[in-house]
C-alpha cells in the first residue's frame, strides 16, 4: 500500500479528459488500493485518478457508507438540482456552493469487472458528480456560485 501525492490545482493533468480503462488488470487494482489509502490519509470523501497523476476514468467515494470504487463511471439519469457546499483535496482550504443534480444514477464497473448501478442523493450523489467532473478536467471552483476560504 502507499499514499500517493495529490496533484493540486494548476497541475495540467487536472485539466485533461481522462482515458477509459480498457482492461481491469493488476495495475488498476493496485491503483484503486493506493487511491483508497490516499483518500483516507487526506481525510477526503472522494478521489479521482487524475488527482493522483493517472489520467484514467477511475473514481472512489466514501461518504461514511462504505467505499465505492467505479471504473469508467457514467451518469445515466439525473433529477432535480440542489445547491451545496464542496471542497476538493486538489484545492486545499477552498470551499464553494455548487449546484448539482439532486439525484443521479451512475453506472460503471467495479474492480471485478461487474457492472455497478448506483442511485444516489445527498452527499453521495454530490461526491459522485464532483469526482466524475474530475474525469472531464472540471474542478468544482469552475462551477461554484460562491467561493470562500476556510
Ligand atoms: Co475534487
Amino acid at each position: 500500500m502507499a499514499v500517493l501525492e495529490i496533484r493540486k490545482a494548476g497541475d495540467k493533468i487536472l485539466k485533461e479528459k481522462a482515458q477509459p480503462v480498457l482492461k481491469i488488470d493488476k495495475r488498476v487494482k493496485k491503483l484503486l488500493d493506493y487511491m483508497a489509502e490516499t483518500m483516507v490519509n487526506a481525510d477526503g470523501v472522494g478521489l479521482a485518478a487524475p488527482q493522483v497523476g493517472v489520467s484514467l476514468r477511475i473514481i472512489i467515494v466514501d461518504v461514511g457508507e462504505g467505499l465505492i470504487e467505479l471504473i469508467n463511471p457514467v451518469i445515466t439519469a439525473c433529477e432535480g438540482c440542489e445547491l451545496g457546499n464542496e471542497g476538493c483535496l486538489s484545492i486545499p482550504g477552498v470551499f464553494g456552493e455548487v449546484e448539482r443534480f439532486a439525484e443521479v444514477t451512475v453506472e460503471g464497473l467495479n474492480r471485478f469487472g461487474k457492472r455497478v448501478h448506483i442511485i444516489a442523493t445527498g452527499l453521495l450523489g454530490r461526491a459522485l458528480q464532483h469526482e466524475i467532473d474530475h474525469l472531464e478536467g472540471i474542478l468544482f471552483i469552475e462551477r461554484a456560485q460562491t467561493i470562500h476560504k476556510g
